[in-house]
């Protein structure tokens, strides 16, 4: 800064524009993308073996004591990579200074994005599978009973609860399958586009994919650096996730009112009223439902922050990550809850079944009796 500025900062201005009180939560990232960096400095010819292993060295002992939790954070530093490369120069002296050659916080930052989302969408799918596990083994013990099937949420047929907990894996298995699809565009290595338009020096980029594990390079560098699609579309796959725990709350807290009586929440996962002593309230469920409101909103907040943005980084990019982050923890959470309250969850099934045995839910089935006695469907119907 101050080779270009004659004053610090202000106080508040310093304030408004940090980042490292929620990017830090990125430094795995960050670290690994600078040791791959320091690599290609070496290939390139830049730094020597020597400056790499110091690099090296330096910014491994800084990823221990961030994850022993013993790390000094310095607000004044910005965010996440100056805290990183100040503390490495200062630890290691010239060869940290030369760390950040050919490289851009710009395409830093793009390339730590990359390296987390690929993470969470791995951690999202293995939650989703242990949630379609839990959903199955309830579905396994289940497959006689019957219950009536709704349209409108009036009854229609009768159906197997099994059935309809099958059409929950059904979903779930789709969001699987999109966060995979995701994963394909997110595998993408933006290192090389430094700030904007490259640099005069080349870095290998097939020998940084390589050691990071990234599938593809990015082909243009001005678009590399705008790029946030991966994000909508990472939100757009959590947001969804959501919607399918928001529905499959509702179809609980519905089923386990008075009226219905079909299934009861385990006292674990169920809260009680301050007021009225004989309540028993879904509040999980009733979370969830609410919660996916929050899944959208960080899904539009990112959207509308890209939509009058001019090409290149803009600092508004910066805006990307807190609703990123808070996407991500509410999955994790939602996800695990029902995982693990679904098991216990008690099922009524002479509620069920007396429910299923009304019998104007066999209509159709004795419609369809008489066309097969050879009446046209039509006045069968009637009939
Ligand atoms: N903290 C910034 C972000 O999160 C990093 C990139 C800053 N780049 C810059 N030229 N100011 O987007």
């Amino acid at each position: 800064r101050k080779g270009r500025f004659n004053r610090p900062a202000a106080d508040v201005a310093q304030r408004y524009s940090e980042s490292i009180s929620f990017d830090r939560r990125l430094f795995r990232y960050d670290i690994a993308g600078s040791i791959a960096h320091a690599a290609a400095l070496v290939e390139a010819g830049i730094i020597n073996d020597e400056d790499f292993a110091k690099i090296e060295k330096g910014l491994r002992e800084i990823e221990q004591e961030i994850t022993a939790g013993v790390f000094q954070w310095d607000v004044q530093a910005d965010d996440l990579h100056m805290n990183i490369e100040a503390a490495l120069t200062k630890r290691i002296g010239a060869p940290g200074a030369k760390l950040h050659t050919a490289r851009s916080r710009n395409d830093q930052i793009a390339l730590d994005l990359r390296l987390y989302v690929k993470v969470e969408i791995v951690e999202a799918v293995v939650r989703l599978r242990a949630l379609q596990d839990a959903l199955l083994t309830l579905a396994n013990q289940h497959v006689d009973l019957v219950m009536p099937a709704y349209t409108h949420l009036q009854r229609a047929q009768p159906m197997s609860f099994a059935h309809y907990l099958l059409a929950q894996i059904e979903a779930f298995d789709r969001d699987a399958s999109r966060l995979g699809d995701c994963q394909r565009r997110v595998d993408v290595l933006p290192v090389g586009s430094g700030a904007v338009a490259g640099s005069t020096i080349v870095l290998n980029r097939e020998s940084i994919a390589k050691r990071l594990g990234f599938a593809q390079l990015s082909q243009n560098s001005l678009d590399a650096v705008s790029d946030r699609d991966f994000v909508c579309e990472f939100l757009f796959c959590l947001a969804m996730i959501g919607l399918h725990l928001s529905r499959l709350s509702e179809d609980l807290i519905i089923w386990s009112t008075s009226e219905f009586g079909f299934v009861e929440f385990s006292d674990a996962f169920s809260s009680g009223s301050s007021l009225m002593p004989q309540k028993k309230n879904p509040d999980m469920a009733e979370l969830t439902r609410g919660k996916t409101g929050r899944l959208y909103g960080n899904l539009v907040s990112i959207l509308t922050t890209l939509k009058g943005l001019p090409s290149s980084y803009n600092r508004d990019l910066q805006e990307d990550k807190e609703a990123l982050f808070d996407s991500v923890d509410t999955i994790r959470a939602a996800l695990e809850v029902f995982a693990t309250m679904l098991p216990e969850l008690k099922v009524n099934a002479a509620r069920m079944e007396a429910a299923a045995n009304d019998p104007n839910l066999f209509a159709t089935d004795v419609a369809e009796y008489l066309v097969k006695k050879g009446m046209p469907f039509r006045e069968a119907h009637e009939t």
